[in-house]
């Protein structure tokens, strides 16, 4: 094996699909989200470490970097995948809980483990730190103000950490993977129109086909993942320009 990556967000979607080809090139690969039957199947796969971890809870994040620290290898490279669309709501009335959970989660937790993990970053010479963007990290769309504000937020920081992981060898990049059908879709379908009006738009790309496969996504970006150049730090891409 040739070394480990750290997946979030691993349990199902694009993010499992990501595991699946980071096994079929050797990689070990440290596993998290929240405990689940579908975090469980992956405890049965070999080279899988699963860690659970609820990332809207610093307390998780340190017990799952804490944990991470004690395997004692370095680590190769991390996909900052696990996010939320939640809340779907208007912004002034949208509850501040659930606004600050997602910001929590899309982005706080993403600072959080990278700065506990720095170390082992820097031990493996040459790593790479990649974030699941969104077009939504461009476009304000409505009721999604958490969200929007989450990504783009997220696509400066992978910038930041190109600056700052010059030093070390660490290159990032953020990457928009398209529209994918997975669970995340279900949830904007499901919202009420009244609450989100482009619900129709999102249902229409669902009933036309339009949706790409977490798989199709996962073997479209491996290679792109992977690749560690420095060339590429701090740049965002989207899938449909691949
Ligand atoms: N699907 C799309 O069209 C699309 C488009 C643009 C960007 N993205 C981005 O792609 C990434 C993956 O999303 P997906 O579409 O694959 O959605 P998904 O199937 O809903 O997967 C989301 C992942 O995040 C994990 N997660 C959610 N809340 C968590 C928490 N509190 N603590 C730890 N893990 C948590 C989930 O695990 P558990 O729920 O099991 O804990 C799951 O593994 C996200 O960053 C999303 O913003 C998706």
């Amino acid at each position: 094996m040739t070394g480990f990556w750290v997946v979030t967000g691993a349990s199902k979607g694009i993010g499992r699909a990501l595991v699946n080809e980071l096994l079929d090139r050797d990689f070990n690969v440290i596993a998290t989200s929240r405990e689940s039957q579908e975090l469980d199947a992956l405890r049965k796969i070999d080279h899988v470490t699963v860690i659970p971890a609820d990332l809207t809870l610093r307390s998780d994040v340190e017990s799952l970097c804490s944990s991470i620290l004690d395997l004692g290898k370095p680590i190769r490279g991390m996909i900052h995948n696990a996010g939320r669309i939640s809340p779907i709501d208007f912004m002034h009335q949208i509850s501040i809980d659930e606004w600050s959970e997602n910001i929590e989660l899309n982005l706080i937790s993403v600072q959080h483990m990278t700065q506990l993990l720095w170390p082992r970053l820097q031990e493996a010479k040459r790593s790479r730190i990649v974030t699941i963007s969104s077009g939504a990290s461009i476009r304000a769309l409505h009721s999604w103000s958490a969200y929007c504000v989450s990504k783009a937020g997220l696509d400066m920081w992978a910038k930041a950490v190109a600056v700052e992981g010059q030093l070390d060898g660490i290159s990032a990049i953020s990457i928009a993977p398209g529209i994918v059908d997975t669970a995340m879709q279900e949830t904007i379908r499901d919202a009420p129109e009244e609450k989100f009006p482009l619900r129709h738009t999102f249902q229409n790309y669902f009933d036309s086909g339009d949706l790409s496969s977490p798989q199709e996504v996962a073997q479209k970006l491996i290679d792109l993942i992977i690749n560690h150049t420095m060339e590429q730090t701090g740049m965002r891409f989207d899938i449909r320009d691949l």
